[in-house]
């Protein structure tokens, strides 16, 4: 036998651990960061945390040679900018811990074509057309191993993952009930304080991830840029401000930002406010104010300092996940190289 421990032993750690993952494609703009990127710097101080740029998950889409590659650097600065701290999480690149490709396969062998063919992430993204690769549809077990690995109690990603954890979650249960207690059965936690910021251009859709529309702010926009994009965001004629999301989608999007920027209610905070001048310029205040510090250590951070914290990080990750490999061989019933 080996010497892998049980699910159960984690539950001895007082702090629950989380895991999330992000793709090392395009940049961080405003809706990431209050939705996703702020939310995991704050996990750090009470959670066990596990942070992994998925770029494996990046393949599945045709990249050129040496795109992830600046990609992962890329958003290594930036997660490191904006507060994850390699002392205090596990902050990895996916490749770099090989358990995360081999459980990968074992959990494709779990998930059944039906279920993976239901997935609405696969169909949108294979309906853009081009090359669609098997690895495109296989995309939501290997999202399974990045999360059964860490035996985690809770992944905090937005309500677009949704399908891909419950995935995870029947995927956990069917192997164990098959195979005997192996994982642990991950929580989704949605992010609560601005899970959805929308386009300041059209603020019935999403925050695009393309940083050149003026809908958008990109972590890295120079403040100059950020006050004429949010001055410059829409809503609506009737000057009142309130927070009504249905009637006044621009307006509300304002005071979401304030609100996840500065804490408090978007509700109450619109009392404070009869024009829309004076609310944009308090909503570019808060989002310059928590963007100028990062700007200031990612222009700080070299590639160099990028590749140690994760190389420090991909050390940390093997040791969790190798044993919890290894329990799923185990339990699954390969032959092991040596007794
Ligand atoms: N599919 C996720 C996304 O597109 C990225 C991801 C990969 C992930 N593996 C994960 C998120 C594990 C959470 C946990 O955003």
């Amino acid at each position: 036998m080996n010497s892998s421990a049980s699910p159960a032993s984690r539950a001895s750690s007082d702090r629950p651990r989380v895991f999330s993952g992000i793709q090392p494609s395009g940049a961080i703009h405003l809706g990431n960061y209050l939705g996703a990127v702020k939310n995991w710097v704050e996990l750090q101080d009470d959670h066990d945390a596990v942070y992994c740029v998925v770029d494996l998950h990046a393949l599945t889409l045709p990249k050129e040679a040496g795109e992830v590659s600046r990609g992962t650097i890329e958003i290594g600065r930036i997660l490191l900018a904006a507060g994850l701290d390699p002392e205090r999480c596990v902050f990895f690149v996916q490749s770099h811990v090989p358990a995360h490709a081999e459980l990968g396969w074992l959990m494709q062998t779990m998930a059944s074509f039906g279920e993976l063919s239901r997935m609405t992430a696969f169909k949108d993204k294979s309906d853009r057309g081009g090359f669609v690769s098997s690895s495109l549809f296989s995309y939501p077990a290997l999202q399974a191993a990045d999360i059964l690995l860490y035996d985690t109690d809770i992944v905090p990603v937005g309500d677009d993952q949704r399908q891909h954890i419950e995935l995870s979650r029947d995927v956990a249960t069917r192997f164990n009930s098959r195979y005997g207690e192996t994982f642990v059965v991950p929580e989704h936690q949605i992010p609560s304080a601005g899970a959805r910021i929308m386009d300041l251009q059209a603020p019935d859709t999403k925050m695009s991830k393309s940083l050149e529309s003026p809908g958008t702010i990109g972590l890295l926009d120079p403040p100059k840029t950020i006050e004429k994009k949010i001055k410059r965001a829409v809503t609506d004629n009737d000057g009142e401000v309130r927070f009504d999301p249905d009637t006044k989608p621009g307006v509300s999007n304002l005071l979401d930002i304030l609100a996840a920027a500065s804490g408090g209610d978007p509700t109450d905070l619109a009392e404070k406010y009869t024009q829309y001048g004076p609310l944009k310029a308090d909503v570019a205040d808060a989002v310059m104010s928590f963007f100028e510090p990062i700007q200031q250590r990612h222009a700080a951070l070299s590639d160099d300092d990028v590749i140690d914290a994760l190389r420090l990080g991909a050390d940390k990750a093997a040791a969790i996940a190798d044993p919890v490999l290894a329990r799923a061989y185990d339990a699954v019933g390969l032959l092991p190289r040596s007794r």
